[in-house]
């Protein structure tokens, strides 16, 4: 799995040299990026760095607080304009997510208000929308939980960009194969490892609230779980995040929400994890956020 890794790494570095406007070179001079909403406020932004996804430190907090409504989720890319994006749920209830921008990840603005409401599905929630760079398809994807009822049931939706402005979003387009019974799934992370899709979604039903594990062969499914309930010893968590350290192994970042802390968990293949670990520092005081390698 490893191997899977290393060649993951060559691709996108490939990728990442093809032509000048492909090069991301990152703005910030730090080896992950982590963007997260904290339990002191649901508006405001906070960015820290670190250089071994471990030991974060604080770069800009309060970094953004939108005009009106909140900042919660916050998911960052490296966009291929050398600029730094950030999907995240703008209000409890609602029919959009919204997008900011910043070249250094310090100062941020508004970029684009994107609508989840479609001739097939008009949410009364829309949570956590989550980049996802499919480096299989060359696509770049929002995965955004949207309920038809109040509250609840949630299932994962998939936003694909028209272009490279970021404001235009072809979706949603559900991801097949998941039960929205009782209260469905949110918080959905995926992650392509070689050709298989592996989501990482907490099933919000009936009070399990476990974070589950399931693949398919596409980013829309069928999804297939393979690992649910409380599989790797988590404990009940949400938001998760999962960013790949520098040795190629895999780390999942998750919310306690409940337990007040915030911790990760390593993996060489995405489905034998180690014990759980609080984050030092920002356990405590960090929420749903994700950590980007660049
Ligand atoms: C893309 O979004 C912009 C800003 O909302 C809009 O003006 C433009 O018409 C859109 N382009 C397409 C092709 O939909
Ligand atoms: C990679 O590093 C992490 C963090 O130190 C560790 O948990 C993991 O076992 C390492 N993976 C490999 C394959 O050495
Ligand atoms: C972070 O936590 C470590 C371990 O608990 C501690 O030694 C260090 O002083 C802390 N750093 C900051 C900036 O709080």
């Amino acid at each position: 799995m490893l191997f899977f890794g290393a060649l993951i790494g060559l691709f996108s570095a490939s990728l990442a040299f093809g032509s000048p406007v492909e090069l991301e070179e990152r703005a910030v001079n730090a080896n992950y990026l982590f963007t997260a909403f904290t339990s002191a406020s649901e508006s405001n932004l906070y960015v820290y760095t670190s250089s071994d996804a471990t030991a974060f430190s604080l770069l800009k907090g309060p970094a953004y607080t939108p005009s009106s409504g909140l900042i919660r989720d916050p998911s960052v890319i490296l966009h291929t304009d050398g600029k730094y994006y950030i999907a995240y749920t703008t209000d409890w209830t609602g029919t959009n997510f919204a997008i900011a921008t910043s070249s250094d990840a310090q100062t941020w603005s508004l970029h684009a208000t994107i609508s989840t409401a479609s001739s097939t599905i008009t949410p009364v929630n829309t949570w956590a929308p989550e980049f996802f760079k499919d480096t299989k398809t060359g696509k770049l994807n929002i995965v955004v939980s949207l309920s038809t009822g109040s509250y609840g049931p949630f299932l994962p939706y998939v936003f694909t960009a028209s272009d490279s402005t970021l404001k235009n979003w072809s979706g949603p387009v559900v991801m097949s194969g998941i039960s929205n019974a009782g209260l469905g799934y949110i918080d959905t992370f995926p992650v392509l490892l070689g050709n298989t899709y592996h989501i990482f979604t907490k099933a919000e039903t009936n009070g399990q609230k476990h974070i589950e594990h399931a693949t398919a062969s596409s980013l829309t499914g069928p999804y297939t779980f393979q690992q649910t309930g409380d599989f790797a010893g988590w404990g009940q968590a949400e938001g998760p995040s999962v960013t790949q350290l520098s040795n190629g192994s895999y780390r999942i970042y998750m919310d306690g929400y409940s337990s007040g802390k915030y911790t990760y968990s390593d993996s060489a293949d995405l489905y034998t994890w180690s014990a759980p670990q609080t984050v030092p520092n920002l356990s405590g005081t960090v929420r749903h956020g994700t950590v980007l390698k660049q």
